[in-house]
Parts: structure tokens; C-alpha cells; sequence
């Protein structure tokens, strides 16, 4: 007998990784979203939100990114089916590390596996991109990519899609800070130009190349030599008070690389143990602290899993 209702838990991600602006992401073990999802009677979706600081996010499904995503799919599946939605809100919105592709993410293994799988997981994608839009105003794939899929993602090409799976090498780990304020993904695209200079993109290109050869090899001086972008940060640093003494922190305390986690405010930075990464994480929010900054550490492995069936 198939289910009325189901709770799935999606985690957070780390877009661009510096050299990868728009192509590159990871999923992080922690934190994530629960999404609780329930068949109704009458066609439509109702959302509900609890958690943290979910008082800023759309309850109106065209406006919510799992909403979206959900009534993306029920178009394609040509479904009428109701849903009542409930979202918890682990990860904190606006804080650049996949908020809305998580729950949009949860939302569509929750609806997929609630209507007995009528499309497979690699579909589910289209779904949750056209949620994250709701948020980013752009077709961008490199949060909720890896919040479906789990794991290091490039996105070779967006039309048509082309998703791979990079090599997650063994001993390397994440951490992501994140400072106590929003920075909303729609205006950190509009303040990034709209053509890069040639002498720029030949260097990101060179940097993308090294650095999934990196993760190849398990050379993280390579990872580490190609983790600059020319793209974004330039811009966006402006945003993050402190940004290059806390980004020299993590460094100093033996980062692999450190850059602008997607569209910030977070930092991420990679390392080689775990131990570093929570060393990391603690040197880095004393380095916000000293910019005048609240912030929280998460270091994780790199999550290689798809969202989580909880019941
Ligand atoms: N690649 C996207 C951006 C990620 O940098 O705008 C947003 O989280």
C-alpha cells in the first residue's frame, strides 16, 4: 500500500568552490532541512514553515522554492494531486549554503516517492532548478545538484543539462561559516557583471581544469593553487565585513583554499581531516568575531548521499 505522507531531510551545499562559479557544488553533512509532506483531498499546496528564520520565506507555493519545485513536477507528471508541506528550516535562509535548493530538493524526493516514482532521481532536477529560480532569479544548478544527488557535482552544461559526479578524494573535508546576517542570491547575481574580460575566464578555466584534476589525483596542492575565482569574489567580498582576514584565518590554520560559499554571506574552506576543518571552523568565527560578527561552524565530511528518507 502505497503512503499519505512522508519526511525527507535534504542537506546543505557549497556552490562555485571558488573556481567554479555556477558549475561547481558539494553537499555538506550538515545542517539541512526536513520536509513533511502529505497527500490531501483537494488539489493545491499548502506550506507550512518552522525552524530557523523561517519568518522570511513565502509560504505562497509559487513563491516558495519547494513549493515551486513541487508544482514544477506535478506539470510534468501531469498529476492533480494535493500535498500539505511542511518545511523545517535547518539551514538558515540566505546564508549561502543551499537553503532553498534543500528544501526544494526534499520536496521532490518527498512528492516523487508520495506518487510511486513516476520519474527517476536524475529528473528530479529540472524540478528542483525551477524552485531554486523562485530564489536566485536564474537557472542555476550547483546547490540543488548536489543536494539531490550528494557528493562533488560539476555541471558541465546547462542546455542541455549535463550533470557529473567528480571524485570525492577520502580525506577531504569541509567547513562553512556562516555570519549572522542574509545576503539574498538575486541581488548577489545582479552586482556581477555581465561579460567577463578573456584574460579572466582563461584563468578560471585553467584553475576549473586543475582543480578537478585535483580531486582525480588527490593532489590538494593542486586543489588548492586552483581555488581562486575571478568571477564573483571580486565583487561579492565587499558584502562579508572582515572577508580577507577571515578568509587568511582559515588559511593560517591550514586550509587547503577558503573562498565565498555560493552567493555568501558563508565562507567555506576545505582541508584534509576533520580535526583541521573543526580547528578551522573555531579559528574563523574568531576571526568574524573580530570583524563584529556572529557567526556558526559546520565542519563535515563531503555528504556523499541523496536526501535522507526519514519516514
Ligand atoms: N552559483 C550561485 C551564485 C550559487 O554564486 O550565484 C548561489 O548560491
Amino acid at each position: 500500500m502505497l503512503n499519505n505522507s512522508i519526511r525527507v531531510r535534504a542537506t546543505a551545499s557549497v556552490a562555485n568552490v571558488s573556481c567554479g562559479f555556477d558549475c561547481i557544488g558539494y553537499a555538506i553533512a550538515k545542517p539541512g532541512d526536513i520536509v513533511t509532506i502529505e497527500k490531501q483531498d483537494q488539489p493545491g499546496i499548502e506550506i507550512s514553515m518552522s525552524g530557523i528564520k523561517y519568518e522570511s520565506i513565502p509560504v505562497d507555493p509559487e513563491n516558495n522554492t519547494a513549493g515551486k519545485a513541487i508544482l514544477s513536477l506535478l506539470d510534468t507528471v501531469e498529476s492533480k494531486q494535493g500535498f500539505k508541506v511542511h518545511i523545517e528550516k535547518g539551514i538558515p535562509p540566505g546564508s549561502g549554503i543551499g537553503s532553498s535548493s534543500a528544501s526544494a530538493a526534499a520536496a521532490v524526493v518527498g512528492v516523487n516517492e508520495l506518487l510511486n516514482k513516476p520519474l527517476e532521481n536524475s529528473e528530479l532536477l529540472v524540478h528542483g532548478m525551477a524552485g531554486e529560480a523562485v530564489a536566485s532569479g536564474g537557472f542555476h544548478a550547483d546547490n540543488i545538484a548536489p543536494a539531490l544527488f550528494g557528493g562533488i557535482i560539476l555541471i558541465r552544461s546547462y542546455e542541455p543539462l549535463d550533470i557529473l559526479n567528480l571524485p570525492v578524494p577520502k580525506k577531504l573535508f569541509s567547513t562553512a561559516v556562516l555570519p549572522d546576517f542574509i545576503v539574498n542570491t538575486l541581488d548577489a547575481r545582479r552586482m556581477l557583471p555581465k561579460r567577463v574580460p578573456l584574460k579572466s575566464a582563461v584563468e578560471q578555466a585553467g584553475n576549473l581544469a586543475g582543480f578537478t584534476l585535483g580531486l582525480h589525483e588527490s593532489d590538494f596542492d593542486l586543489l588548492g593553487r586552483s581555488m581562486v575565482d575571478l568571477f564573483a569574489e571580486p565583487f561579492r567580498a565587499e558584502l562579508i565585513p572582515g572577508y580577507p582576514s577571515v578568509r587568511q584565518s582559515a588559511m593560517d590554520a591550514g586550509a587547503i583554499g577558503c573562498g565565498i560559499s555560493g552567493s555568501g554571506p558563508a565562507l567555506f574552506a576545505l582541508s584534509d581531516s576533520l580535526k583541521i576543518a573543526e580547528h578551522i571552523g573555531i579559528t574563523m568565527v574568531g576571526a568574524f568575531k573580530k570583524a563584529g560578527l556572529k557567526s556558526t561552524a559546520y565542519s563535515t565530511p563531503i555528504h556523499k548521499k541523496p536526501p535522507e528518507i526519514l519516514d
